[in-house]
């Protein structure tokens, strides 16, 4: 007789895939859909990049669990630069999608996890599919939706005898805002042991341009997550990373054995192709990528609060969190963030996700929009021609954003 894991039971597939396949279905059926639900890269993955991947097709041996040598000594510069620590290649994990690697972490240690809320909708899942203990941490609009030194200090002190694991994303989704103190973050955490994944997915596309990481002030307790899906375009490549410091070299071995049981090796031309991503110089293709994503987060953040919609103009990333609360009456129809999306769905073609899939209570009316639903190629090209990027790129080149978003703010108008 078939019996599955209590536990696991009532786990749904992401909502972020489901909110894809549900628009596309719309779709085929003549309906005009806005995509603002699923968050990946609207920009193609490098050409030099791509090229990289034709080239080594043929490639068919199993690699080293760790990943490629090469691949892994450019990862370690890498992180060396950015997180400020000097990593060696023997600190790298490569692996089939930090996601994939977020979870084998969360799997190996015996530990309680500490999440934001809210937080990206797959960490409070693996949590759940391994039965381990979440303690939320309430976040404010005013906070930048990011957790304060004082509320981890609180929580810290309520988890007694186990192992904490805290996981932080800044740039962040859903917010797209960036952690405004992570230097008294590192005090809280090292002073109460707190092991954290600073998941760094989306540094690269920091609009500033800079990076900011809670390596820098506490290495030794941050194992730090990204790859290739963000910043690269290469989201269906599934090529992720983890780095570890010296001090987690034991947590480093166990996660690497795991790996070694289940995927075994990312595919190996995608990770001859990833050396290109990490040995070429992006910049230019990097700078593009940024400041379209800035010019359309500043539009999304003007538009939408003026027409009564709280939100937080985007600092990174290609998200932003919308309050709808002083705008929208609850109904019978609009009750909680889930019926405001089918309505608005329904009566708009404007697709965006529930704040309650990201730990958002229910009842309030918060959604999550990604603004990526646009040909990220032509707008590559034409940015790179361009002084300075206004309105008018985006209705020339993101038309499909600038025309959700009037469709979003008509509708708003109407009810
Ligand atoms: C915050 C965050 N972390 C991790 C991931 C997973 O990325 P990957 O493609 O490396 O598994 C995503 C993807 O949407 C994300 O938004």
């Amino acid at each position: 007789m078939l019996k599955i894991r209590e536990n696991i039971a009532k786990i749904k597939p992401s909502s972020t895939l489901t909110i894809n396949e549900v628009s596309k279905k719309l779709e085929t059926e003549g309906k005009k859909i806005y995509k603002f639900g699923l968050g990946q890269s609207p920009f193609p993955v490098p050409k030099i990049v791509v090229d990289e991947l034709k080239k080594n097709a043929f490639k068919k041996d199993y690699l080293n669990v760790s990943g490629l040598a090469e691949l892994r000594r450019l990862v370690s510069i890498y992180h060396s630069k950015k997180n400020k620590y000097s990593y060696s290649m023997d600190d790298i994990l490569i692996g089939p999608g930090s996601k994939e690697l977020i979870f084998l972490t969360q799997l190996a240690t015996e530990s309680e996890l500490i999440l934001p809320s809210p937080s990206w909708v797959s960490y409070a899942p693996q949590a759940k599919i391994i039965n381990k203990k979440i303690h939320w941490i309430q976040t404010l609009e005013k906070d930048n939706w990011h957790i304060t030194s004082q509320a981890l200090e609180n929580k810290c002190k309520s988890i007694t005898n186990k192992m904490k694991l805290l996981i932080l994303n800044s740039p962040n989704n859903p917010s797209g805002t960036i952690h405004p103190n992570l230097k008294k973050i590192a005090k809280v955490a090292k002073s109460n042991g707190v092991i954290i994944i600073s998941d760094e997915i989306y540094a690269e596309l920091n609009f500033n341009g800079l990076n900011e990481s809670i390596s820098h002030y506490y290495p030794e307790g941050t194992i730090v997550s990204s790859g290739i899906s963000k910043w690269c375009g290469a989201g269906g490549w599934r090529l992720g990373t983890l780095v570890f410091p010296k001090e987690l070299s034991k947590l480093h071995n166990v996660i690497r054995s795991i790996a070694s049981e289940t995927f075994t090796s990312v595919s190996a031309p995608i990770q001859f192709a990833a050396i290109k991503a990490y040995s070429a110089d992006h910049s230019d293709y990097l700078d593009n990528s940024r400041r379209i994503l800035n010019c359309i987060g500043t539009f999304l953040y003007h538009k939408l609060s003026e027409s009564g919609i709280k939100c937080r103009k985007p600092q990174g990333g290609f998200y932003m969190l919308c309050d709808f609360s002083s705008i929208i009456q609850k109904t019978n129809q609009i009750n909680d963030s889930q019926s405001l999306c089918e309505k608005i769905l329904d009566e708009t073609g404007f697709a965006m996700l529930p704040g309650s899939d990201f730990g958002i209570a229910e009842d309030q009316l918060i959604t999550r929009i990604a603004f990526v639903d646009f040909d990220g190629e032509k707008a590559l090209e034409m940015s790179a021609k361009k002084k300075s990027l206004d309105e008018k790129f985006i209705k020339e080149y993101c038309n499909k954003i600038y025309e959700g978003t009037n469709e979003l703010v008509n509708w708003l108008k109407r009810n």
